[in-house]
């Protein structure tokens, strides 16, 4: 005796009626990269099809993307010229980007990157102290929040910041607003790409002092159990591919929403193969369902609009 399974795959109909995990277009948070100015939608060597824009023209090409069904967005402010004060500015360019969006779309789910890296000119997440950098954050966070932004994601890594926003949040009568924080997230190689899109390479050492040593999984819980206790309502796990384990692990162990941020090198990797005809296109839905079957809820992923077309077919 033995048991079949054969007769699930027949055809699509069959394989609909077994399948497990679907993508669904409110899955996906669009990551996106502005610069000062007008009329910009500059090419990103380091990422094919991704643009850095200035408002105007990202406004644009949200105009098209929301009838396609894109919900949420998450954006990172590139200045033209370093220096902190920009970062908390009422009227800096993530602020600004904020409310030019909300005004038009207010509906549309806006998340901002919290974090000093593309603002300093050493090209590091913190000012060398700890809790001092914390208090910029929290300023930061505190700023977008003013903004009308819905949700704040700080992506720095140093050690209670969450807490430190939270209670600046509550004492700006802000507390409405929620905080994704990058629990996980790991000191990695696959940020490379993203690193030139935002201006944001260290210029001496690397992260390895404050984002995690990518060998470890138990200590990604205690990170995340700890912002949970801080005051974070989702949780981002930072990549997503070859932290896999990680997503399941977490999905097992809480009941926060979690958001994989499929990361710019694993974007680059996957375009570059299916540009070069290495892979057949069908190798981004596999990995973006891979990402979801590990127990993600949402995905940032640059392959937002490509994706939104696709599920649209
Ligand atoms: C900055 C930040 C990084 C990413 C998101 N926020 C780079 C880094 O930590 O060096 C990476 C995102 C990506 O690679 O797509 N703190």
């Amino acid at each position: 005796m033995f048991k079949r399974f054969r007769y699930r795959r027949i055809n699509e109909a069959t394989r609909l009626q077994y399948r497990e995990t679907f993508l669904r277009k409110s899955d996906f948070i669009w990551p996106v990269f502005i610069v000062q100015g007008t009329g910009r939608k500059e090419e990103i060597p380091s990422m094919t099809d991704v643009f850095r824009y200035s408002i105007d023209t990202l406004l644009d090409e949200i105009r098209l993307l929301v009838p396609q069904g894109l919900s949420s967005l998450l954006l990172f402010g590139v200045p033209e010229h370093k220096g902190i004060e920009q970062v908390f500015d009422a009227n800096g360019i993530v602020q600004s980007a904020v409310k030019a969006i909300k005004r038009e779309f207010a509906e549309l789910e806006v998340i901002t990157d919290v974090c000093l890296c593309s603002y300093t000119a050493d090209g590091h997440c913190h000012i060398g102290d700890n809790d001092a950098t914390c208090e910029i954050l929290a300023k930061i966070a505190v700023s977008h929040a003013g903004a009308g932004a819905d949700i704040v994601a700080p992506s720095d890594m140093m050690d209670g910041r969450v807490y430190f926003i939270n209670k600046a949040l509550r004492e700006n009568n802000l507390s409405k607003v929620k905080i994704m924080s990058y629990a996980a997230k790991y000191a990695s190689n696959f940020y490379g790409p993203f690193r030139s899109a935002a201006d944001c390479a260290p210029k001496s050492g690397d992260r390895t002092n404050y984002q995690m040593d990518f060998a470890n999984a138990r200590e990604a819980m205690e990170e995340i159990a700890a912002d949970i206790d801080e005051g974070a309502t989702q949780i981002m796990i930072k990549p997503a591919l070859s932290y896999l384990d990680i997503i399941a692990k977490a999905r097992a162990r809480f009941s926060m929403p979690i958001v994989a941020y499929n990361v710019s090198g694993e974007y680059q990797m996957l375009k570059s193969a299916v540009d070069n005809g290495t892979c057949n296109p069908a190798i981004i839905e596999e990995t973006l369902i891979s990402i979801k079957r590990a127990g993600a809820d949402r995905i940032v992923s640059y392959f937002t609009p490509y994706i939104l077309q696709r599920l649209n077919k």
